[in-house]
């Protein structure tokens, strides 16, 4: 077996935890996990083997040069913040969403790091200039956002704070697509990142088509999953509304008139209130097709064909990443 590539610390080692270091140990890295609850660390190489052992058998393993065994031996565990980030060229936080906490983990890594040690921070909505004011080293610390299951999801957001290196970002890119992930570069913080400005901005219009009945909850998923869904993951708006005339400036010509037209009917932001009817309406729709006890099941058939779509996309030539 080839020697590790580097060596990675992951701080948290629940959910998005496990699942770096197995992208990481694919992409032929030493990985040590930190945990400050001892019991979580001792359930996460048992939950990573299990995971390695079920790709295994559905031939979903990530491509590797290492076998799942292999990658397995690269991942170890550590109760010990010091003994995770000693000589690591990385560092991959993952403690749960709660600024206060955020803040406090980077300032426990500020002492500890190496200057040249970038810190990728895996918040899902928190800009990075909210929780690495403070550290000296702030220069090296970033936002590195995931997509759950990031082994199925390659985007990862990399979002710098004002104050972050260039070359820390780059370092983070670089590695990000070393794994086999597929990052973007944002060129400043904005609240949301990318994913989730526009994944909010479909769920207000959502919102908004069932609470006036202009749709069914179920039928509004079909626009989705039988209509724009398909498309959008193979290439995307930009390239969809290429093709979809001849080439951009003639799809603007076409219909940019429209889209404006229609856009300036659409209703704005409006709190989706959990205690509300429309709440109501779709808590019961959704838990008639899906009830609350087959969402472990539902999940895991959505990550088997996530893997099986990620399959056959890098396998096509014609495929552009
Ligand atoms: N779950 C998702 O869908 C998802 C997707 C993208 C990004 N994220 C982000 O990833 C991060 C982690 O989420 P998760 O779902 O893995 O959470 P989780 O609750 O599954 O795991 C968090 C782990 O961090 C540990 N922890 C708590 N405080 C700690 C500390 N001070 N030092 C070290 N470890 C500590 C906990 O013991 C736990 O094991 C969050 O910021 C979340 O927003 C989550």
């Amino acid at each position: 077996m080839a020697e590790p590539a580097g060596k990675i610390g992951i701080i948290g080692s629940g959910l998005i935890g496990q699942q770096w270091a197995m992208l990481f140990s694919s992409g032929g890295f030493e990985v040590v996990m930190y945990d400050k609850d001892k019991n979580a660390l001792a359930a996460a190489l048992p939950k990573i083997e299990k995971q390695f052992s079920d790709l295994s058998k559905n031939n979903r393993l990530r491509p590797s040069p290492l076998t799942a065994a292999q990658q397995l031996q690269r991942i170890s565990v550590t109760d010990s913040l010091d003994a995770c980030v000693s000589g690591c060229t990385y560092i991959q936080e993952c403690v749960p969403e709660s600024l206060e906490l955020k803040e406090a983990v980077m300032k426990s890594l500020d002492s500890v790091i190496s200057p040249s040690c970038v810190v990728g921070s895996s918040t899902s909505t928190f800009k990075p200039s909210l929780f690495t004011s403070k550290c000296d080293k702030r220069a090296r610390m970033v936002v590195a956002h995931p997509v759950n299951p990031p082994y199925y999801l390659r985007l990862v957001e990399v979002v710098p704070a004002p104050w972050t290196d260039a070359d820390a970002v780059d370092l983070c890119v670089s590695l990000m697509r070393q794994i086999g992930q597929a990052p973007v570069k944002m060129s400043r913080e904005v609240d949301g990142f990318s994913l989730n400005r526009i994944q909010y901005a479909i769920l207000n219009e959502v919102w908004h088509q069932v609470d006036q009945g202009l749709i069914s909850p179920a039928d509004i998923d079909v626009v989705m999953k039988e209509g724009l869904g398909p498309r959008y993951a193979l290439m995307g708006p930009l390239e969809t509304i290429h093709l979809n005339a001849h080439g951009v400036r003639d799809y603007l010509q076409k219909y940019s008139k429209s889209i404006l037209a229609v856009s300036q009917t659409l209703d704005a932001p409006v709190l989706m209130d959990p205690e509300s009817k429309t709440a109501s309406v779709l808590q019961s729709h959704l838990e008639k097709e899906i009830p609350l006890e087959a969402l472990g099941e539902r999940t895991a058939w959505r990550n088997l064909k996530l893997a099986e779509m990620a399959g056959a996309k890098s396998a096509d030539p014609l495929y552009k990443a």
